[in-house]
């Protein structure tokens, strides 16, 4: 009578124990109860009450699988007995009997009480036999079509998550992947920019000793300025692909220099000449512990993003300070666009980038991963009146030794 899927499907999902042959026989006439029970207890388990609050009781203490209730029974009629059951256990089969053709109470028994049939009275055995073993498939079929809703609702719920935490796991290896794309195209480059930076260097000892100064001298300079920073950043790169992290050789290093070195390769960008740039550096600045070259290409990350949000002729200011508890603050400030607010919260995680092709998204990332490596730290803040400042907080150097004062 059961749909065979079906019950392939509930021993699939293991949804256990259906049914519990179970009985309720319902009658105010203690005889016919005994008729009925004689029927059927020897397939089932059968209880027996003789009124509709009687029943409602058994249903609250005991499962049932299907009820067999009179229709004609003082204080509760059959049919207000299973709309009642049918409240609080709807997958509870409900069969009234009647002892007349009274089609107004098969009509209700069929709409307001959701029986699963009616029997006229006298009944046949068979019929009985017959129905229960129907109502019975029927209580099956609801029960299993429940659980099978319910259990599936919670493999998607896991299947979610399980695809979830692959896309995770998906997202690390590609961050791994691209890493090692850039530690091995950075080498190449790398390579490439070490013969520039030598003709340079061969350069700039040929305008030394041919006498060559003014312009020319001092574009060759400013170009090799850039040219070793470029290289301390792609040699930075290097060694964070390969290890996530960037080494960094501490010595004494005074704010005002990082400051002073950063604004040299910053003016190689024609476009950070067109900004009104403002350099604060505080006087007497204690000394930090730090990497010149690295402190530097920190620097000039921060200040190249500040050109990249601003317009020319807009406020960029450039400081070195210290603040009331004695750290060294070098900050980088600009009136431009602001943080767009999709990535504030990653800001300085690797590959977050709000300028497509123009930028990797590794700017902020290796700031916060070098000033970190000096055991510092670099925060944003949104600027007032609109704009970005960061900046980054460094430890005075000790003062042992006399080191520590410019
Ligand atoms: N001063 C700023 N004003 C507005 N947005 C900024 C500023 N600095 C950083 N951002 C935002 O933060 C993002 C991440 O900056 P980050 O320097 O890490 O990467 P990038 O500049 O996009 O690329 P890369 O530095 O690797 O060339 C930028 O794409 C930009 O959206
Ligand atoms: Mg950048």
């Amino acid at each position: 009578m059961v749909d065979e899927n079906l019950k392939k499907l509930v021993e699939l999902y293991e949804v256990g124990e259906l049914l519990h042959r179970s009985l309720l026989l319902v009658d105010d006439d203690v005889p016919n109860l005994d008729v009925l029970s004689a029927v059927l207890d020897s397939d089932y388990k059968v209880f027996q009450v003789d009124s509709g609050a009687e029943a409602l009781k058994v249903v609250e203490t005991t499962p049932i699988d299907v009820i067999i209730s009179d229709q004609r029974m003082p204080e509760m009629t059959g049919v207000e007995l299973l709309e009642r059951v049918g409240k609080s256990h709807p997958d509870v089969a409900g069969i009234v009997l009647t002892a007349y053709t009274d089609s107004a109470a098969i009509i209700e028994a069929v709409n307001r009480a959701g029986a699963f049939r009616f029997l006229t009275k006298p009944w046949e055995a068979d019929d009985i036999r017959v129905t229960v073993a129907q109502a019975c498939a029927h209580v099956y079929q609801r029960r299993a079509i429940a659980r099978l809703v319910d259990i599936v609702s919670v493999r998607n719920e896991e299947l979610a998550l399980a695809l979830q935490d692959l896309e995770e796991a998906q997202d690390r290896m590609l961050h791994m992947e691209r890493l090692g794309t850039m530690g091995r195209l950075t080498s190449g480059v790398t390579h490439d920019v070490r013969n520039f930076l030598m003709g340079l260097a061969l350069l700039e000892e040929e305008c030394h000793e041919q006498g060559v100064g003014g312009e020319m001298k001092e574009i060759v300079t400013v170009s090799l300025a850039g040219l070793r920073n470029l290289m301390g950043t792609l040699e930075a790169m290097r060694q964070f692909a390969r290890g996530g992290t960037v080494e960094v050789s501490l010595k004494p290093v005074a704010p005002a220099d990082v400051i002073k070195d950063s604004l040299t390769v910053a003016k190689m960008d024609l476009e950070f000449r067109k900004r009104n740039v403002d350099v604060r550096v505080q006087d007497g600045l204690p000394q930090v512990n730090g990497d010149r070259q690295r402190l530097v290409q920190v620097m000039v990350n921060l200040i190249r993003n500040a050109v990249q949000a601003t317009q020319p002729g807009q406020l960029m200011t450039i400081a070195a300070i210290t603040d009331l508890d004695g750290h060294v603050l070098l900050s980088v400030e600009d009136e431009g666009k602001g943080i767009p607010a999709d990535l504030v919260d990653d800001l300085f995680e690797p590959f977050s980038s709000s300028k497509g092709d123009e930028g990797m998204g590794l700017g902020l990332y290796m700031a916060r991963l070098t000033v970190e490596s000096h055991g510092g730290s670099i925060e944003y803040q949104d600027r007032p009146g609109g704009g970005a400042r960061f900046q980054v907080l460094m430890s005075p150097a000790e003062r042992s030794g006399g080191m520590g004062i410019q």
